[in-house]
């Protein structure tokens, strides 16, 4: 018998996301969700020791003294989402953007006005640590009663080495305190600061020659990302900070073709990047040279909504070219102003024509194989941490079809319930 001290037990749908593989799944395989219906699961010291029928939990499982069960009826169970794509630490807000937009203001007008990632690196620069992280507490929380167990992070509201470690730091901490893992991203060339404005290459080489170096000497981040667009970093800088950070140990992932198609993806291809994100204006070319070179697309639907631009990445062509596909919120103050991974969801459905059961494999196996999670987390098999939730629904279509509402009941991180009805429970 297996010792178990967390049991979910009756599952209507028991979302595994299994089999496990050596890569992320791409084409029809994202429609696999490995249900098992009338599931139950079984946990021992935050990690799964067993999952099966619910029939078979009695004969296989003994729960210890003081096992918490779940009661799980009626209901759906399936890994904790993985964010694979935030800017979760910022100082500030900017919701006056958000009227100016409505009125007419596109996201690179308000940008050239003095709005923008600057506003916010302005605002960021000149906080603590403390209000910084703070705020990034209260995002957490919220990411966290809605599902979110395992979440990227990126600097880049520094854009100076000090302000750039302090969030870095901050984003450490936060992973630290827990419940919600965090993966590190180091994001220095987010946007060309207005001290550099006259002189972007100068900012380039700062990046490269002072800001990498420091971030990998502290070992502060695993990822590297870069704002390759028009008017930001063009595609030839973006591929240098890359090929630095790649030599320095931090793996690549890129902002690309998100508002032009400037080659990103075909660039993320080049650099072998774990990760193109965004994707709007993709090239046929663009989305070939991810598929053959293995990039994970992580798109962001939220902000093609909360920026109105009138068209989504194509997620269509994206599965059948074979691209693995991920899905993130982008949670940021200025093109995605939420924490909501299930509202993700429902836009790739109805904007980008995913089906449901590709949405929750680019949200959680997908998206864990994104941030270099695929050990730990995204699916629901022996030896993974318990990250798991319960929603109040029947199955899992009804994640994205209903919409606009919350119905995860229960989260367990590392096997405790960390948050109930929206709440954190602490
Ligand atoms: O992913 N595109 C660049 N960066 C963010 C926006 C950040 C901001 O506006 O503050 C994005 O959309
Ligand atoms: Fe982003």
């Amino acid at each position: 018998m297996i010792q178990a001290d967390l049991i979910v037990e009756g599952a209507a749908e028991l979302l595994t996301l299994s089999p496990s593989s050596n890569r992320p799944r791409r084409g029809d395989e994202m429609q696999d969700l490995g249900i098992i219906r009338q599931g139950a699961l079984a946990a021992r010291r935050g990690k799964i020791v067993w999952l099966g029928p619910a029939s078979d939990l009695l004969t296989s499982v003994k729960p210890l003294a003081f096992s918490r069960v779940i009661d799980a009826y009626g209901k759906t169970v399936l890994p904790g989402f993985v964010d694979p794509h935030t800017h979760l630490v910022f100082a500030g807000s900017r919701e006056n953007e958000f009227a100016m937009r409505i009125k007419g203001k596109s996201y690179m007008e308000i940008a050239a006005a003095g709005g923008g990632i600057n506003a916010t690196v302005a605002a960021t620069r000149t906080a603590s640590k403390a209000d910084l992280q703070a705020q990034a507490r209260k995002a957490l929380d919220r990411m966290l009663a809605m599902g979110t167990t395992t979440a990227e992070a990126k600097s880049g509201y520094g854009l100076e080495l000090d302000a750039e470690l302090k969030m870095l730091e901050v984003i450490r901490t936060l992973h630290e305190e827990g419940p919600v893992a965090l993966v590190p991203t180091f994001m220095g060339a987010h946007e060309v600061p207005p001290e550099y404005r006259q002189d972007p290459e100068a900012y380039v080489q700062l990046v490269v020659n002072r800001m990498l170096p420091e971030v990998s000497r502290r070992k502060l981040a695993r990822f590297c990302d870069v704002f390759c667009e028009a008017g930001v970093f063009s595609v030839e800088q973006s591929e240098r900070i890359l090929r630095a950070a790649q030599a320095l140990g931090l793996e690549p992932r890129v902002h690309a073709d998100e508002l032009t198609d400037l080659g990103g993806a075909a660039m993320a291809a080049r650099v072998n990047a774990r990760t193109a994100d965004h994707l709007l204006f993709a090239s046929d070319e663009g989305i070939r040279a991810m598929a053959s070179a293995g990039v994970i697309a992580v798109l962001l639907p939220g902000t093609a909504y909360f920026l109105h631009l009138g068209r989504y990445a194509r997620a269509r062509d994206m599965i059948a070219a074979g691209v693995p596909v991920a899905l993130a919120t982008d949670f940021n103050p200025g093109s995605c102003m939420t924490e909501s991974m299930p509202l993700i969801l429902s836009i790739a459905c109805t904007q980008m024509r995913m089906l449901p059961a590709e949405a929750i494999t680019a949200a959680t196996i997908n998206a864990a194989w994104a941030i270099g999670e695929e050990d730990c987390a995204g699916s629901l098999e022996v030896g993974k941490q318990a990250d798991l939730l319960i929603l109040d629904a029947p199955n899992h279509e009804h994640l994205c079809y209903h919409f606009g509402v919350n119905l995860v009941q229960t989260v367990v991180k590392n096997g405790k319930v960390v948050a109930e009805r929206g709440q954190r429970v602490r």
